[in-house]
């Protein structure tokens, strides 16, 4: 039996793990589908016959932190068994290219951790669906997000053909030295880019406090303080509050995210440096350690502040003044600043016609 098990902000690793499920089932091989953010990992049992597969979108060249908590927790292959890693990534479309995304340590991570619990891994593949990062650019047209589901449908379908053939496909080592050298990046994200984005999203006046955002948020980051979301630690950034939020009030605060740390570089190297005793004063003749060190110490400060203020900024927000600001220098309140959702009918059963994708989710 095919054990799927999928992670999903927005729905793109969701519905790539239902069509390697169709696809399964269309060859009468039994398979069940597993969100992973709705299951206790020590209640999962393998069993010896079981194959074992993982979708999960990347985040800052890695997998999202729930996911690899989840495979850090998985059971140990009882008998050798086969397992494949899928990972969903950020994939555009201009004048008719797709252009794909990139996985850095993700798929290297979690077959070394599959491979340690005694798993035979026979596939690794990136699935380059619409990118979904909205912080970051605007989400991607309709008529662009159909095409590029329907070419990744056909991909999944041939990978999962593959498998069933008793097959390999092993098609992401072949990122392998792009992916080794943008690794350090993913630590950089995981250790600060994601707390600092985590931090950079607000509601706006058009919040009603409805409360979807916290019921639907797949890591209960989400807390209404004082009527307003209130984004903790735990926010992966999935952006699935972003995306759904039926009044579009959800921001991501630029002028604030960016603006403080900018601020504060300034005061750092205008104010305090120059006060310090040279000794332990930054200058051009720093080793590379002591440049790390102090870009280290840089960022842990620059986020101390920006958690502290955050704090502030969410009581703020009940002034008008201080959320005009604050939306006013967030990109993402502009009309031409698209959300972005998985089609919705994406989810369905393969046939022999070809894909299903058809139309978006309201
Ligand atoms: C916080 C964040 C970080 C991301 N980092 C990457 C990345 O490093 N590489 C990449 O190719 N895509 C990246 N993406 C894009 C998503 O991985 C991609 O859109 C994925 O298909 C979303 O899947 P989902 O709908 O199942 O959440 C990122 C998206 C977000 C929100």
């Amino acid at each position: 039996m095919l054990r799927m098990f999928f992670f999903s902000g927005t729905g793109n690793a969701r519905s790539v793990a239902h069509w390697i499920v169709a696809a399964w089932r269309n060859r009468d091989r039994s398979a069940d589908i597993v969100d992973l953010a709705k299951v206790e990992t020590h209640s999962i049992r393998i069993d010896s016959d079981d194959e074992v597969g993982i979708a999960s979108p990347t985040h800052g060249f890695n997998f999202p932190p729930i996911t690899l908590r989840f495979l850090f927790a998985f059971p140990r292959a009882p008998n050798k068994n086969r397992a494949f890693v899928l990972n969903t990534r950020a994939g555009v479309r201009f004048f008719g290219v797709c252009l794909p995304g990139l996985s850095g340590v993700a798929q290297l991570l979690a077959a070394f951790v599959l491979l340690l619990k005694g798993y035979r891994v026979v596939g690794m593949r990136p699935i380059d669906l619409p990118s979904n990062w909205i912080s970051l650019h605007p989400g991607l047209r309709e008529d662009n997000i159909c095409a590029i589901f329907e070419r990744c449908e056909t991909i999944t379908r041939r990978f999962a053909e593959r498998l069933l053939d008793g097959k390999r496909d092993l098609r992401a080592l072949w990122d392998l030295p792009l992916d080794l050298l943008i690794a350090p990046i993913s630590l950089g994200y995981y250790l600060i880019g994601r707390f600092w984005f985590s931090k950079s999203f607000v509601a706006s006046r058009a919040c009603d406090a409805c409360g979807a955002c916290v019921a639907q948020c797949p890591t209960n980051a989400l807390e209404l303080v004082d009527g307003r979301p209130f984004w903790t630690y735990r926010c992966e950034s999935c952006m699935r509050c972003m995306n759904q939020c039926p009044k579009r009030a959800i921001e991501t605060a630029h002028g604030f995210a960016i603006g403080v740390p900018a601020l504060l570089s300034i005061v750092l190297t205008t104010l305090v440096y120059p006060a310090l005793p040279p000794i332990i004063s930054p200058s051009l003749g720093d080793g590379v350690l002591v440049a790390l060190l102090r870009n280290a110490f840089e960022a842990a400060l620059m986020l101390t502040v920006l958690v502290l203020l955050y704090r502030l900024l969410h009581r703020g927000l009940r002034l008008r003044l201080v959320e005009r600001i604050v939306i006013a220098t967030s990109l993402t309140h502009f009309g031409f600043w698209r959300r972005y959702r998985a089609p919705k009918n994406a989810v369905t059963t393969p046939t022999a016609d070809g894909p299903g994708t058809k139309g978006l989710d309201g």
